[in-house]
């Protein structure tokens, strides 16, 4: 798809489609609209077919000229950005259900911010447009032009760079959902591995290596190992380094879970929806999805993408319930529960990254069932050794739509972790399950800035929606952009 920004005539520009929204109350783009087609809008309005209600839509076929087709979308009370990104998205859904080739999407009536809202119209339409791919033929997308219409000139600019960076993490986003939609038989570590490497081929900026067992133990990464050594497929270390900005400006390091499989190990899981733990992956899959916005955007900052990248099964020489494992920082660790594991192989990738010399390392992981239960699936879980850090990426969540709630990272909880055979156990018991876990990580970032993204609740849906969500690349992408600045 191919998106770009116009203020010409609106009633001159070539399109099948035009998307207006707003509210019962026309802005003046639609009254212009309005006019041309003899009011048919506004006796639409009158007779009650459309109450310009948030993310209701009427499509009105026009028989005449170049156009077929207006799309109405509603905007009332759509005043905070989670809403303006709803009614965004009711309007991108619609469109894509009509056999549109070009289209124009009236820039006017929602978000003042033209760069924030051509942005969120970009994302929106890249994301309404993924299908799942199974290597099967996917027919091709009918869609081929959205013109981000403004009223001034002076705006086309500023809605060209919204346009190109929506449309980036747009892509990351449906970059990570294909890596979590497939099946763990598929993606497997060696596949996220080779996908890593096809990704950033050729890419100037980006480097990437990839770290076999071998490897990780003589960099001493018992704790890692200790989770894949269940599997007969090995693990692998993915890192993606990717230069935007001159090679002393410390990098933010994104550390992303990749457990491919997550059957439990030892401490097996209940057989019920068992399935959902392929998309145990996510976290490092956002990464991922990341990097591929960073090669669309090319933002000018350095970024280093670590992935550790296992799966969790129970074969005979999966680690045990009490086995104690050495973590690359040299503090023991009693595995109680081998179901904890996320922790397991996230903290020796934190030890790791501070060779990186990082200005700021944010992990992302579906690292807990309890954080659903805290917040659902429309918030992911944020705990952070940084007050500022945290705030920045509050906004971000917010200014994104991909919102985080901040839990509290308190000495009390960390005690809970205490074992009699070693430095610290894998478990905190039945309370607080989000902030055990974080505080485990915790004692492995104690020297850097640090945030933790808890996206058990939010990286994907299930039910008659089972699929990955992309999520949280638009909130990282946000907090990079905000950076790079
Ligand atoms: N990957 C799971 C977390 C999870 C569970 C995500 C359900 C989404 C839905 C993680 O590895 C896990 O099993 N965590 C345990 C931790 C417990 C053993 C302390 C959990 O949340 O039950
Ligand atoms: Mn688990
Ligand atoms: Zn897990």
């Amino acid at each position: 798809m191919y998106f770009t920004a116009s203020s010409a005539n609106l009633l001159n520009i070539r399109a099948d489609s035009l998307i207006v929204a707003t509210g019962s109350q026309l802005q003046n783009s639609a009254k212009d609209l309005d006019a041309s087609l003899d009011g048919a809008i506004t006796s639409l309005i009158k007779a009650g077919d459309f109450k310009g209600k948030a993310g209701e839509t009427l499509i009105i076929h026009i028989p005449v000229g170049t156009g077929k087709r207006i799309i109405l979308v509603g905007t009332e009370g759509a005043t905070t950005a989670q809403q303006q990104i709803k009614v965004t998205h009711a309007g991108a859904t619609a469109l894509l259900k009509t056999p549109s080739i070009k289209a124009v999407w009236v820039g006017e009536g929602l978000a003042d911010d033209t760069e924030w809202q051509a942005g969120i119209v970009a994302r929106c339409m890249q994301s309404v447009s993924y299908r799942y791919n199974s290597g099967k033929k996917i027919p091709a997308q009918k869609l081929k032009t959205l013109t981000y219409w403004v009223a001034a000139k002076a705006s086309v600019s500023a809605a060209n760079k919204g346009l190109n960076y929506g449309a980036a993490v747009g892509k990351g986003m449906n970059a990570a959902r294909q890596l979590g939609n497939m099946p763990a038989n598929l993606c497997t570590p060696t596949y996220l591995a080779e996908h890593a490497k096809a990704l950033t081929k050729g890419q100037a900026k980006f480097t990437t290596s990839v770290l076999n067992e071998a490897q990780m133990a003589k960099l001493k990464m018992g704790s890692l190992l200790s989770v894949s050594a269940g599997s007969d497929e090995p693990g692998k270390l993915i890192v993606i380094k990717y230069q935007g900005a001159k090679a002393t400006a410390k990098p933010v390091v994104l550390v992303g879970k990749a457990v491919t499989f997550d059957s439990g190990g030892i401490s097996l899981k209940p057989g019920g929806g068992m399935d959902e733990m392929k998309y145990d992956m996510c976290g490092g899959a956002s990464v991922m999805g990341v990097m591929h916005a960073l090669i669309e955007t090319q933002l000018p900052i350095n970024v280093v993408a670590i992935i550790p990248a296992v799966e969790n099964m129970p074969n005979g020489n999966a680690t045990k319930p009490g086995d104690v494992v050495t973590s690359m920082s040299g503090q023991t660790i009693e595995v109680l529960n081998t179901d904890a594991e996320g922790r397991l192989i996230l903290c020796d990738a934190l030890t790791y990254a501070d060779r990186f010399k990082p200005d700021t390392v944010i992990d992302i992981a579906t690292l807990t069932g309890a954080v659903i239960g805290a917040l659902g699936k429309e918030t992911a879980g944020l705990l952070s050794n940084n007050d500022e850090l945290a705030t920045d990426l509050l906004s971000s969540g917010i200014r994104s739509g991909d919102r985080a709630w901040r839990l509290p990272l308190y000495e009390e909880y960390d005690q809970l972790l205490k074992s009699n055979f070693a430095d610290i156990a894998n478990i905190g018991g039945p309370q607080a399950g989000t902030i055990t876990a974080a505080c485990f990580l915790g004692r492995f970032t104690k020297k850097y800035k640090w945030a933790h993204l808890d996206v058990a609740g939010t990286a994907w849906l299930s039910g008659a929606q089972k699929g990955s969500t992309g999520r949280p690349v638009p909130i990282l992408m946000d907090y990079l952009r905000s950076k790079a600045k």
